[in-house]
């Protein structure tokens, strides 16, 4: 059986080695053909309190590819938290009416909260600035996929690192394969004291820059992250650091000509339109991913997958 069967899933923290493996084993099964209507009886709740394009849009074209229904809403104005109901009851209420329920939510702990109420499994689509899990399992399937493994590689993560949520889920997964990490931010938005300790704990090597080109010409991954406009308390504070990177065919030119492009999306100006024509530039098909990511993960949640 499998280790996902009717487990929540709200951090990478919670997560070892060989869940992350299964995953990714799983999600090159799906992407290659070889199951079908696994979700088939299967209703989905995408309960989406802040906006998305990408996450809530493949999750629920993986359901219905797979057979299985979803319900839920886009943003908070389009459920009765708009009259005054609470989260809690929100939750304890579509409990009720599917079999796993996908939260994204501006507060941190909140898909951890739902699963403390919830009587079916949560699946954490994104909490403020915490935790993107799915992101994670979907970044490390596409590295993999580029690159043939992901033990020892040298991966830049660039960009708003103490607000990027999918940063900090990344970095935490990639401590258990052995990453080398170049962080690469403003010195405002530095990635968080709690998971540059995780990452020396873990024995990472880990250094703290603050322009691309200073990274050296073999890094094999530059992650990149907008800057998170919605986080700051203070829009000044903002627009300090808003503009302070553009990644464009030079800076690639710069980093040894081979190093992969990622990002989560979406992206803002950080990455120069040239970049897109370049073989470098892995995003959309990173962002592809999560269709046979989010199958995979969903299949084994509720059973219709199982890892040998
Ligand atoms: N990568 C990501 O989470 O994108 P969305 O905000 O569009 O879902």
């Amino acid at each position: 059986m499998s280790r996902f069967r009717n487990r929540s899933v709200l951090s990478i923290r919670d997560m070892d080695r060989e869940d992350l493996t299964e995953v990714m084993e799983v999600t090159g099964q799906v992407k290659s053909g070889m199951h079908g209507s696994f979700l088939e009886g299967s209703t989905i709740a995408l309960l989406f309190f802040e906006p998305s394009t990408r996450t809530r849009l493949s999750f629920e074209s993986a359901v219905l590819q797979r057979g299985g229904r979803v319900v839920g809403f886009g943003s908070p104005e389009a459920s009765s938290q708009s009259k005054g109901e609470t989260f809690v009851d929100t939750i304890r209420t579509v409990t009720g009416y599917c079999d796993a329920m996908v939260i994204r939510h501006p507060v941190e702990g909140s898909a951890r909260l739902a699963s403390e109420v919830a009587s079916v499994p949560v699946v954490n689509a994104g909490d403020g600035a915490n935790q993107h899990p799915t992101q994670t399992f979907l970044d490390l399937f596409t590295i993999r996929e580029q690159l043939g493994d992901i033990d020892g590689l040298h991966v830049g993560m660039m960009g708003d690192l103490k607000y990027g949520r999918t940063v900090h889920s990344l970095a935490t997964a990639l401590r258990l394969f052995g990453a080398e990490i170049t962080l690469i931010s403003p010195p405002t938005l530095r990635m968080p004291a709690h998971i540059l300790a995780e990452l020396t704990a873990a024995g990472i090597r880990c250094r703290e820059i603050e322009q691309p080109e200073e990274a050296g010409r073999n890094l094999d991954v530059l992650y990149i992250t907008r800057i998170q406009r919605e986080r700051f308390g203070d829009p000044q504070e903002y627009e300090s650091v808003a503009h302070c990177y553009r990644v464009t065919a030079s800076t690639i030119d710069a980093l040894g000509g081979k190093v992969r492009v990622m990002h989560p999306l979406p992206r803002v100006d950080e990455i120069a339109e040239e970049v897109d024509r370049m073989p470098n530039a892995i995003y959309f098909e990173q962002a592809h991913n999560g269709i046979p990511t989010r199958q995979a993960l969903l299949g084994l949640v509720m059973g219709g997958l199982a890892h040998d």
